[in-house]
């Protein structure tokens, strides 16, 4: 294993019953403090992802709008938002996700991706696999292949992969 992602799994703090009792958040904004850990993350990803005719780099908002850019910026591939409700100003198509309570809807701008484009999907964490999910269909809807989502760091238990279909999922770091 590279020796780059124990230093990556450190760095990720964890805060026990936030939001709420019994959860084990996640935090990597302390990963984001440690400049180190930061690009050998960044580094990782750009390692895995360039030269495979990537042109789309999909980051979900907003944890997957840190690591997103970065990587279409090396990859030489362009960056596109998956966002939250009523948040982009042009024509949009929507997905409804599921979460703990209720529903959620991601958006992508019409026009921001064409047919038979590669694209990666980026975010911070995979838990459910809901938000992941809800993002490879707004992409494939419009014809574009999903080559792989990619996650800082997933709680396996969760068995959020499951959620993916044919897509692969690639993780730097599984949390016990
Ligand atoms: C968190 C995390 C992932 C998602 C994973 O985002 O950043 O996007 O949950 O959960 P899932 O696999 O069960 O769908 P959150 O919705 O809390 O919002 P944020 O990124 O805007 O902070
Ligand atoms: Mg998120």
């Amino acid at each position: 294993k590279d020796p780059r992602i124990a230093k990556i799994a450190s760095s990720i703090r964890v805060i026990p019953d936030f939001p709420k009792p019994g959860i084990m958040f996640q935090d990597i904004t302390t990963l984001l403090l440690d400049t180190e850990a930061f690009k050998d993350t960044i580094a990782l990803f750009v390692e895995r992802y360039q030269g495979r005719g990537i042109s789309v780099v999909a980051g979900v908002e907003a944890r997957g709008f840190i690591f997103g850019p970065p990587i279409a910026l090396a990859i030489g591939a362009k960056f596109v938002p998956m966002r939250k409700p009523k948040k982009l100003p042009g024509k949009v198509i929507s997905e409804e996700y599921s979460l703990e309570y209720g529903t959620d809807k991601m958006e992508m701008h019409v026009g921001a991706v064409e047919p038979g484009e590669r694209a990666i999907i980026i975010d911070d964490l995979i838990a459910t696999g809901g938000t992941l999910a809800a993002a490879i269909r707004l992409l494939e809807r419009v014809g574009v292949k999903i080559v792989e989502c990619a996650c800082v760091i997933e709680l396996p238990e969760l068995k959020g992969k499951e959620k993916l279909g044919d897509a692969p999922l690639f993780v730097l770091v599984s949390s016990a």
